[in-house]
């Protein structure tokens, strides 16, 4: 039994990295790639997004596997580094740092031998990483004359960029903006949101995730519509079909109840391969490329799912959650959580299939 699978992409994966550039033509890309790449596999994304200008991380071990599979190219730690040990591992490994607080200044101005370039982060109004706009000059001139830093660029983290016309973000940028104003350094904003929605936001360097995997980052706007491709399709198969008379419930705790003489699917998919159990009744599946929606509660092998309205169901027929003809940010609300999620929760014992890789 080789399901359920998910089906990675390299050429969608390809696709969306072209879309960024189109909306960001003169910046470059950071490719945020962190955990394991959103779900997707940190190497093969790694393989597949070669011409990124740079990857971003947020923990070491993700940048040493990068390493270690032969990837040479630029490698950012996005919440930097926390000891003596991993600043010696970055440094051999030749990982770019963000520094977001004067504790990592104060680290990099007592170690030698190594020059790392570095992007000082600036907290503008997200209150989790990044040095505060008193501190940020006295930070940037500090690093800007340490022995063990090359080059210096500048970059912050907006919070909730998806909000179009957001006062919020508004103010973000024109913070980071007129602080690094006049300082001739690289700067780095959007991220997927803010590089679709806010323009002024795509400056030298742009670090989309979530959208290079083919997932709207917007709450109003689906992937297709903004010409994005899933990269993962989830799927699997019916292992059963079974008729359903109107009034009984499926399921633990028979949550769903048969309101007309039902046909149910039994999906080999659970919250042990990742599906959410919080995944409500309703949320859409595909079941050999029809409509159908899930019924009750997600169990940890198995999921109903209602297909009266799907020609001739019976068992071995395909089933998507999510990916190709079913966006995962249309799933998500049914799981009260994001599309961020979703993806990054499949579980090992999902076979993975790599086409055009
Ligand atoms: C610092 C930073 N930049 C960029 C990104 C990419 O964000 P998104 O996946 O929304 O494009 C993230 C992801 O959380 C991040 O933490």
């Amino acid at each position: 039994m080789t399901f359920p699978t998910a089906t990675l992409d390299g050429d969608a994966l390809r696709h969306n990295l072209a879309a960024v550039r189109r909306l960001a033509p003169d910046s470059r890309v950071l490719a945020v790639i962190k955990a394991n790449a959103y779900g997707h596999g940190i190497v093969e994304v790694a393989r597949a997004l070669a011409t990124a200008d740079a990857f971003g991380v947020a923990r070491i071990g993700e940048g040493l596997t990068l390493r270690a599979a032969g990837i040479t190219g630029p490698i950012v730690l996005l919440e930097g580094v926390f000891s003596a040990v991993e600043l010696q591992q970055a440094a051999a490994a030749n990982f770019e740092l963000v520094v977001h607080s004067l504790e990592q200044v104060s680290q990099l101005e007592q170690s030698s031998g190594h020059r790392f370039d570095v992007w000082l982060k600036l907290n503008t109004g997200m209150n989790r990483l990044g040095v505060t706009p008193d501190e940020f000059s006295a930070a940037r001139q500090r690093l800007q004359s340490c022995a063990a830093v090359g080059r210096v660029r500048l970059m912050t983290h907006l919070f909730g960029a998806e909000e179009t016309g957001g006062a919020g973000t508004q103010e973000q940028i024109a913070r980071f903006l007129g602080l690094a104003a006049g300082l001739n350094l690289e700067r780095s904003i959007a991220n997927s949101a803010g590089l679709i929605v806010w323009p002024e936001a795509r400056t030298e360097w742009v670090r989309p995730g979530l959208m290079l995997y083919g997932i709207s980052p917007l709450p109003e706007q689906e992937s297709g519509h903004l010409g994005l491709r899933p990269a993962m399709t989830l799927t699997t198969q019916l292992i059963a079909v079974r008729r359903v008379p109107t009034g009984e419930g499926v399921g633990y705790n028979a949550i769903w109840r048969a309101g007309r003489d039902s046909l149910i699917g039994i999906a080999a998919i659970g919250y042990g391969d990742g599906y959410a159990r919080n995944v409500g009744s309703g949320a859409p599946a595909l079941v050999n490329g029809h409509p159908a929606q899930i019924a009750g509660r997600v169990s940890m092998d198995m999921t109903a799912i209602d297909v009266s309205d799907v020609p001739n169901a019976r068992i071995g027929d395909t089933v998507v959650l999510w990916g190709e003809g079913v966006p995962a940010e249309r799933v998500a609300p049914y799981a009260d959580t994001i599309a961020y999620e979703l993806v990054c929760g499949i579980t090992q014992r999902v076979t993975r299939v790599w086409k055009n890789s």
